[in-house]
């Protein structure tokens, strides 16, 4: 066990509970597994105190890691006050939306990239780093897709589509979201592999065909598996099928580099939870990939009505998540998906029936700073250090540099 470890167990210490248990795990690695007996979420005296002024990215780059958000070319382009909290908060940018198929390919034989650049330049003007999201996915395909794909020409229509988007981003990526939401055990196979037009095309090879392609379209960006999985609401299969598949991507030579976790949590955890996402994270880690949060939002739709109640209990649930996380040396990044309460998908996917708004994210939708910001700046102030992670191509981008562990 390493004094690092050690020392990341001092919030479970600290409650006078901590208990290790070696366990062996379905990717075959030993993970060593806390317990985190956490605090009750509505705990009204629980304390989310922050010290000093400092800006997400600040605190996180304080730490070697990277904090930012999604959002779009519209609310950037159109709300200035929004954008400026943006700027400050954010070290990195991912588009919620331009560089899908549905916005890059308005017909079979088209690429517009107008929203896109737009976007990446923003980023890299303001001293953001740009993500990928997403190449391949079974969703926001554009209406011409199910009427022009085919098994004859899918092989040669998804690896054009990477070659070309891929390529004319290459040197101003981050991290590449290749291939998102692979697993959907809800889907029904006995390989949980989410059932999609690329499946059924190409079979299970599509995925290593992908990060191929996307590796020789751009030597430098991080190349990553994003996954609907994160904290408390996932099954042990979900997360069994994502270690299997990586496992056997890795054993084929996949040029896969790092897992994104999206993590729209839901508004409770229990602290088996927890122990078994680290222990999630660990065996992840443990492949050798790197880890990025790359969607953090928390539903609150079954939470109460009172906006004070509701608020700390958002809050509870980022920091517990988050300090969590943030022990597993592999972690780089953390996104949240979108910023403030303004804007967030969840007000159209996840809406409340008392038809009060919600309030998944950091800032409210006056873009003050919330206790589930508060919860996020705590997370990075007691986090260890970790080893930035920013491809060469990308140094000049972002604030912080490659640090030393
Ligand atoms: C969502 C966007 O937020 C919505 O605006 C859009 O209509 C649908 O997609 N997982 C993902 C994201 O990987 O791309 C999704 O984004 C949210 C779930």
């Amino acid at each position: 066990m390493s004094k690092n470890w050690l020392m990341t167990r001092r919030r479970a210490l600290w409650l006078g509970l901590a208990s290790l248990t070696g366990i062996v795990t379905q990717a075959g690695c030993r993970a060593m597994r806390p317990s985190y007996p956490i605090q009750a979420l509505e705990d009204p005296a629980r304390d989310f105190t922050v010290l000093g002024e400092a800006y997400l990215r600040e605190r996180a780059a304080a730490k070697g890691l990277i904090y930012g958000a999604a959002s779009g070319y519209e609310k950037l382009t159109s709300d200035t006050k929004f954008t400026a909290r943006f700027i400050q908060e954010c070290g990195i940018l991912v588009p919620e939306g331009e560089l899908k198929w549905t916005a890059l390919r308005p017909s079979p034989d088209k690429f517009d990239f107008t929203l896109g650049d737009w976007l990446s330049e923003f980023a890299h003007t303001n001293g953001m780093l740009f993500r990928g999201h997403t190449l391949v996915w079974n969703q926001s395909l554009p209406e011409w897709f199910k009427d022009t794909v085919n098994s004859k020409n899918a092989e040669q229509i998804l690896t054009h589509h990477i070659k070309t988007v891929a390529g004319h981003y290459a040197g101003k990526i981050h991290s590449w979201d290749v291939v998102n939401e692979s697993v959907s055990p809800e889907h029904g196979r006995p390989d949980g592999l989410t059932v999609s037009p690329w499946l059924n095309f190409l079979g299970v090879d599509y995925i290593a065909l992908a990060f191929r392609t996307a590796r020789q379209a751009d030597p430098q960006a991080l190349l990553c598996l994003n996954e609907a999985v994160g904290g408390g609401q996932d099954d042990n299969f979900r997360r069994e099928a994502i270690l299997t598949l990586l496992q056997r991507l890795l054993s084929q030579g996949t040029p896969i580099q790092a897992l994104g976790i999206e993590s729209h949590l839901g508004g409770r955890f229990s602290n088996a939870d927890l122990t078994t996402f680290r222990g999630f994270l660990h065996d992840a880690a443990s492949l050798g990939l790197k880890i990025l949060i790359t969607e953090l939002d928390v539903i609150d739709k079954d939470l109460p009505l009172d906006m004070n109640v509701r608020d700390r209990m958002v809050a509870a649930v980022y920091e517990d998540y988050l300090s969590v996380v943030l022990e597993e040396p592999a972690v780089i990044a953390v996104l949240t998906w979108g910023l403030s309460d303004r804007y967030t998908w969840h007000s159209t996917y996840n809406p409340r029936e008392d038809k009060a708004p919600v309030r998944p994210l950091p800032l409210d939708a006056q873009l003050k700073r919330k206790l589930a910001w508060n919860a996020m700046a705590r997370a990075f102030d007691n986090a260890s250090r970790h080893r930035t992670h920013i491809p060469d191509s990308q140094l000049s981008h972002g604030t912080i540099r490659e640090t030393s562990p």
